[in-house]
């Protein structure tokens, strides 16, 4: 049987002058989680949304909340979007000087705990960690922007990273972020991918709902 593939659209590409509406056409698409971008203006040079937004949306999504930190000391806020609702905390190895505290303090409240690679980190930093974490993400861009092309370098990560999950009995999920569509889908997914997130390639679509389906039916 085939392993299942997520579908993660990110809310960073919607029109964030009908919020609600991206929300619920989550709810009802085949999306399996709600991809949230959080930028600091500090560790990727781009804001876009904090705590109100996230409170909001976590209201009226049914989907898992998948929170992706791109903000400095990301350990300030775990307690926070905790009580905000949040499924998934996703912190960069970049960002983190105690990672080990830091997930495990996440684990402590509940959530699943994510960890993301920026274009330039070597998976084999995870090496003492992999056992531990929920979600590992790639960045297949670098973070800061959406609608911005996959680093095709990205692909051999992707392989490397499930060869050492496989290798060590990890149950951690691979999640790939930025520049997914349509076209490349499903040679991400064949890579090794569990998790697509989605921006522009669901946002910008004519039919979002229908562009989930369509990468969903890819892999
Ligand atoms: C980039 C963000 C991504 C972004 C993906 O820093 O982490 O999640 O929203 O957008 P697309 O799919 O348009 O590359
Ligand atoms: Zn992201």
């Amino acid at each position: 049987m085939s392993r299942p593939i997520y579908i993660a659209p990110s809310l960073l590409a919607a029109d964030f002058l009908h919020l609600a509406e991206a929300v619920e056409l989550v709810n009802q698409s085949e999306a399996d989680w709600l991809h949230l971008d959080i930028m600091d203006g500090v560790f990727v040079p781009n804001i876009s949304f904090g705590m109100p937004v996230v409170e909001s949306v976590a209201r009226l999504c049914k989907k898992p909340l998948d929170v992706h930190l791109m903000i400095i000391q990301p350990e300030r806020y775990i307690e926070t979007f905790y009580e905000l609702g949040v499924h998934h905390l996703i912190l960069h190895y970049e960002a983190s000087l105690h990672l080990h505290r830091y997930i495990e303090r996440i684990h402590q409240l509940g959530m699943q705990a994510g960890v993301a690679l920026n274009p330039h980190t070597p998976i084999h930093v995870l090496d003492d960690m992999v056992h531990m974490i929920d979600i590992v993400l790639i960045m297949s861009v670098n973070p800061g922007f959406g609608g911005q092309q996959f680093i095709s370098h990205s692909l051999h990560k992707i392989r490397q990273m499930k060869e050492k999950i496989l290798k060590t009995g990890s149950s951690a999920k691979i999640e790939v972020d930025g520049g997914v569509d349509l076209q490349n889908a499903a040679e991400i997914f064949r890579a090794g991918a569990d998790v697509l997130v989605a921006g522009s390639s669901v946002f910008h679509a004519p039919n979002p709902a229908e562009a989930i389906h369509l990468l969903k039916h890819a892999c």
